[in-house]
């Protein structure tokens, strides 16, 4: 194995579009630096932004923020996204924006799933902010759903990769969780 140096390996993930109300309107900005931090009851989950973006002054403002799921039709308004500022550009007047229980989390009717989430910390960490919200509510396009449950051949989401400075399309599955890896059990030192 040849060291590359610290390289941060952890793509892809998935491209987002996180909507917060800024001066009063809808802005949103793209984001791959997601994570989940809490899988159980409260669910937490954290944003890594920028501290220069304009997004971040309307999330401390109002304590409130949305992470919605473009699929890879969005691509190009998800890239602009990425590439506007807010400062500048009304980046909001691309989409049909709703909003949920929490009133001041905008979210975007052409991605098939939104999340809407309240603040919960902030933790500054270098140049960057992480927001951790804790998960308020889900909505999904009944069209991604199988079952009630969101169905990734559905969804289609957008991948991005940082190296290749790519976004990328999901492949096929391959295996079940908590279920392929019992196969080894009879062998099992
Ligand atoms: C695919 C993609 C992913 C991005 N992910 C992040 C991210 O995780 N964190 C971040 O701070 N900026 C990220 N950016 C950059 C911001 O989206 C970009 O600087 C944006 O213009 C900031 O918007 P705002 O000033 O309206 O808040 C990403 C950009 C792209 C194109």
């Amino acid at each position: 194995m040849k060291p590359i140096g610290p390289v941060n390996a952890l793509y892809p993930m998935p491209t987002t579009l996180v909507g917060a109300t800024v001066n009063g309107k809808a802005n949103f900005l793209a984001v791959a630096h997601v994570g989940i931090l809490n899988h159980g009851s409260p669910q937490y989950l954290s944003i890594g932004l920028h501290a220069s973006h304009y997004t971040n002054a309307g999330i401390h403002a109002q304590r409130t923020f949305s992470i919605c799921l473009p699929a890879e039709d969005l691509l190009v308004e998800t890239d602009f996204c990425g590439i506007m500022t807010g400062k500048n550009t009304d980046k909001a007047a691309l989409f049909e924006v709703f909003h949920g229980e929490l009133e001041t989390a905008p979210m975007i009717r052409q991605c098939p799933v939104n999340m809407e989430l309240k603040l919960h910390q902030v933790l500054k960490l270098g140049a960057h902010e992480i927001f951790i919200g804790e998960l308020v509510q889900t909505y999904a396009d009944e069209g991604v759903l199988t079952e009630g449950k969101i169905d990734m051949a559905r969804l289609r989401p957008l991948l991005f990769d940082m190296a290749g400075k790519r976004y990328w399309s999901l492949g096929k599955a391959v295996g079940h969780c908590w279920s392929a890896g019992k196969a080894l059990k009879k062998t099992a030192r």
